[in-house]
């Protein structure tokens, strides 16, 4: 039922009568909801790993302010928890894994059984996918290999990146063979979460920014490129959203070098810049997050300029990165109605 969710319609680049909206990281701490289920689970993890509490965090979002999409809750993380890397959040200070930083380490890493480590997030897609009201779209998504490698070889969030880029420059042969692991089983869960009942994917590249050119080139699009190719072997007409934050310049290229469906924006692309990238794919983005935080007034102000700006096309509105948790929940509220409301004209 494709004609009835602006969500696809956008991303097939036809007609809607409103742009269709949903926000990164919709699900989260900023919703009462969401912190009372996260108080009564035993880490992110197990919620992740929990298919009716990850169902549930899902759908909490599209109950409050009827968001087109729904984003499966889950991480990007939970692929190299696959492979069999050790991952855990600590509270406070995000993410923690076991550092793979040397040639031996990484080389000894060999694909896993990833879709059967993953089949409890299948489950909780299945659920969400029969309980979602029939307009709305079911996203997952898994993060871009380039962000996920960053994680796996500095051991956690990272400020300047330094040891994936040396290792990078230093031993390619050996990041490649990262590389092609997480393309590898990032492909086979995105076709995993497809089966179950995910309508599009989108591919988080939140760290691709801080790449020089070649080594965008290398580590952001020929792998987004081939991941990409190995998901529409499976799954042909199935939309891929890409998301390389922070590409700047690169934003207008990056799409057809990678045949990605449409692309997310941040918010330092300024208007005129995201409808030229409108030209050729559509475009999701990008309201600051922390203006949606901290200032609503503005917030609701650029919702409207976004709408009339790129209205005429294909457009999804979306953040510029994800909601941050002290985002209060009467600034969703304004913005959202703003764009549930909207007439085109
Ligand atoms: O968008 C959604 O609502 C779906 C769920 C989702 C989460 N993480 C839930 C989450 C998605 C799509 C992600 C993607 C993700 N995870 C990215 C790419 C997007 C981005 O933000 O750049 C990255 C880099 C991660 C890795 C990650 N996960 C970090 C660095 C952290 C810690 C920082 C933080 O925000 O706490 C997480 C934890 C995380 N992932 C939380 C949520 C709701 C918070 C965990 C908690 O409840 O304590």
């Amino acid at each position: 039922m494709r004609e009835n969710k602006r969500m696809l319609r956008a991303l097939d680049g036809v007609g809607v009568d409103r742009p269709p909206f949903w926000f990164m990281r919709q699900a989260g701490r900023y919703l009462p909801e969401y912190r009372e289920i996260r108080a009564k689970s035993d880490g992110f993890l197990d919620m992740c790993y929990s298919p009716e509490k990850a169902a549930e965090v899902t759908l909490q979002p599209i109950r409050r302010f009827d968001m087109d999409a729904a984003i499966l809750f889950s991480d990007i993380l939970v692929v190299p928890d696959a492979l069999g890397i050790r991952v855990d959040f600590v509270k406070g200070e995000g993410p923690k894994l076991d550092a793979h930083d040397t040639r031996e380490k990484i080389r000894a890493l060999r694909m896993t059984d990833v879709t059967a480590h993953l089949a409890p997030v299948y489950d909780a897609v299945d659920r969400i996918a029969t309980a979602l009201p029939k307009d709305k779209t079911l996203i997952g998504f898994c993060g871009a290999p380039w962000t996920v490698a960053t994680y796996i070889v500095e051991g956690g969030s990272s400020r300047d990146f330094a040891k994936t880029r040396s290792l990078a420059i230093r031993d390619p042969e050996t990041f490649r063979h990262l590389i092609d692991l997480l393309v590898q089983a990032s492909a086979a869960h995105l076709v995993a979460q497809v089966d179950a009942g995910a309508e599009a994917v989108q591919i988080f590249d939140s760290w691709s920014g801080i790449l020089p050119d070649r080594e965008f080139e290398a580590w952001c699009v020929a792998p987004i490129r081939e991941l990409i190719d190995k998901f529409k072997t499976h799954c042909p007409g199935v939309p891929v959203i890409a998301f390389p934050k922070g590409a700047g310049l690169r934003y207008a290229t990056f799409a057809y070098e990678t045949g990605a469906d449409a692309v997310s924006v941040d918010m330092t692309v300024p208007l005129d810049g995201m409808q030229m990238v409108a030209e050729t794919v559509p475009v999701q983005g990008n309201l600051d997050p922390l203006v949606l935080a901290y200032d609503k007034r503005r917030a609701m102000d650029d919702t409207k300029r976004l709408l009339e700006a790129m209205h005429r096309y294909p457009f999804i509105l979306n953040l510029g990165h994800g909601i941050v948790p002290e985002t209060p929940i009467e600034n969703v509220e304004a913005v959202s109605h703003i764009i549930r409301e909207w007439k085109n004209g």
